[in-house]
């Protein structure tokens, strides 16, 4: 799907879809002022055929060959109350309208969102979620099914209206490449964890790397032993695939500026080990490497629209398996940082991966440290599938990732690190435990992480709850690589 920024007349613009929004006024709909335009040329056909729509939030009305219009179908979109219209209720417009196109077959359309006034955004905001919303509701993920439901959507070109064309079309490189870089990370969870591998996730980080000029670094078994990652390499050991720690770097900015690191959380696949999860829902383990595909998605993005930025992604990658060579509950390892961990639990592998990654990241010497992980069941239950858990040791950093997070609709929610929780960590025969109790159970996951993060301005993501939804709409989300994008833009001084 492509597209392109023009001022249009809605009038006079020749498309096979006019898309316009609809607010609900208290007498019927309320015209927005491009339906204004629209009405004009149609000689009030338009309201007329509103007569007592709704104008709910994400409803449709699809008018075909309305005389006085040069567009083919005339698409009105509910918007909702006007003094209500804000972030939510123009992605929920998008949505409808992206749904509606989907179903009809037209080859183009012309939208006229760009000026809406979502809250106090401006039209770069609105072109983003526009792009962002559209490439969502078309993503499919049909590439295992030889029976293909129904052929492609026909929908090839989306024509953005807006007056002052020259300051969007920044934003919508930007939104293309986020846009792409989502649709990786969500393919990437998608598929299952015999084809998506460590080794596979290692392939896709090169092609990445030839494709748009990234520097790459592999490690090996051998390299994560040599190196002294006890905590990674225990992990790995139930598994015959062989466990692989990808290093990608893009750099877009200035030569010596420090890098942001990103370290994803690569388990393809969690049964729990020796602690062995329940049988319910344990395919959706294969969604354990979001974190890893949300930074390759993220590195993807920001190479592709050429951010000023440095930026390296850390990945360590393996599988999570009960085996004769597997970790067993009271094991004793040694991380990288020298520090020693009662592996109590070998559900709780996650951190186990992490904490050397995290350790292993301070040789980049990053300006900031965000991990990104599908880490704990109780962040799901604390947060649901709304918000991305935040914890950070810094909280100027915290607070540039809530608001990046606001910006992109991509929303968390900061959770306390306070050292109180920390004593749930205790260990009688190691420097600590792999667990902590049930009580606070991500608060105690993100205050082992701290432990390996005390010389970095660090943050963690815990994304066990947006990464991918279930149920019928099982799939993956492809959250958080829009807060990444933004966060890294806004962090070098991007608005
Ligand atoms: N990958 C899981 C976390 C998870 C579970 C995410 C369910 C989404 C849905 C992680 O490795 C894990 O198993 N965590 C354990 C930790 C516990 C043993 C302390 C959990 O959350 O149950
Ligand atoms: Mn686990
Ligand atoms: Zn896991």
């Amino acid at each position: 799907m492509e597209f392109s920024i023009k001022t249009l007349s809605p009038g006079k613009a020749k498309t096979g879809c006019l898309v316009l929004g609809v607010y609900r006024g208290a007498r019927g709909a309320e015209l927005t002022r491009a339906a204004q335009l629209a009405d004009r040329a149609a000689r009030g056909a338009l309201r007329e055929a509103l007569g007592d729509v709704s104008g709910k939030t994400g409803s449709t009305l699809l008018l075909r060959r309305v005389p006085g219009l040069a567009a083919e179908r005339i698409l009105l979109v509910g918007l909702g109350e006007r003094k209500e219209f804000a972030e939510a209720a123009y992605r929920d417009a998008v949505r409808g309208a992206a749904n509606a196109l989907k179903d009809l077959g037209a080859k183009d359309a012309a939208v006229f969102f760009a000026e809406l006034k979502a809250g106090a955004r401006p039209p770069a905001w609105n072109l983003r979620h526009l792009v962002l919303g559209m490439r969502e509701a078309f993503y499919r993920f049909d590439q295992l099914k030889t029976q293909k439901k129904s052929p492609a959507p026909a929908l090839a070109s989306v024509t953005i209206a807006a007056a002052a064309t020259a300051p969007l079309r920044e934003a919508l490189r930007e939104a293309v490449a986020t846009a792409d870089g989502a649709a990786l990370a969500r393919t990437l969870g998608n598929l299952p964890s015999n084809i998506c591998t460590p080794a596979y996730l290692a392939e896709e980080a090169r092609k990445l790397a030839r494709q748009f000029k990234l520097a790459i670094e592999v490690l090996e078994r051998r390299d994560m032993e040599k190196l002294g990652m006890g905590a990674l390499v225990s992990v790995t050991r139930g598994s015959r695939q062989p466990p692989k720690l990808i290093v990608l770097k893009y750099s877009g900015g200035a030569r010596g500026r420090k890098p942001v690191a990103f370290v994803g959380k690569g388990i393809t696949f969690d049964t729990g080990g020796i602690s062995l999860k329940p049988s319910g829902e344990m395919d959706e383990m294969k969604f354990d490497m979001s974190g890893a595909g949300s930074v390759l998605g993220a590195l993807r993005a920001l190479a592709a629209m050429r951010a000023p930025v440095n930026v390296v992604g850390i990945i360590p990658a393996c599988e999570n398996m009960p085996g004769g060579a597997a970790s067993k509950p009271g094991d004793i390892v040694t991380t990288l940082s020298g520090q020693t961990v009662e592996i109590l639990n070998t559900d709780a592998e996650g951190r186990l991966i992490l904490c050397d990654a995290l350790t292993y990241a301070a040789r980049f010497d990053p300006e900031a440290v965000v991990d990104i992980a599908t880490l704990t069941g109780a962040c799901v239950i604390a947060l649901g599938h709304v918000a991305t858990g935040l914890f950070a040791n810094d909280q100027t950093l915290a607070d540039e990732i809530r608001e990046a997070a606001g910006d992109a609709w991509d929303r968390v929610w900061q959770m306390p690190l306070w050292e109180d929780y920390q004593e749930q960590l205790r260990s009688n025969f190691a420097d600590m435990a792999n667990i902590g109790g049930r009580p606070a159970g991500s608060v105690t996951a993100a205050c082992f992480l701290s432990r390996f993060a005390k010389k970095l301005r660090w943050a963690h993501l815990d994304i066990a709850g947006t990464a991918w939804k279930s149920g019928r709409e099982k799939g993956s989300t492809g959250r958080p690589v829009p807060l990444l994008v933004r966060f890294v833009l806004r962090h070098a001084g991007k608005k």
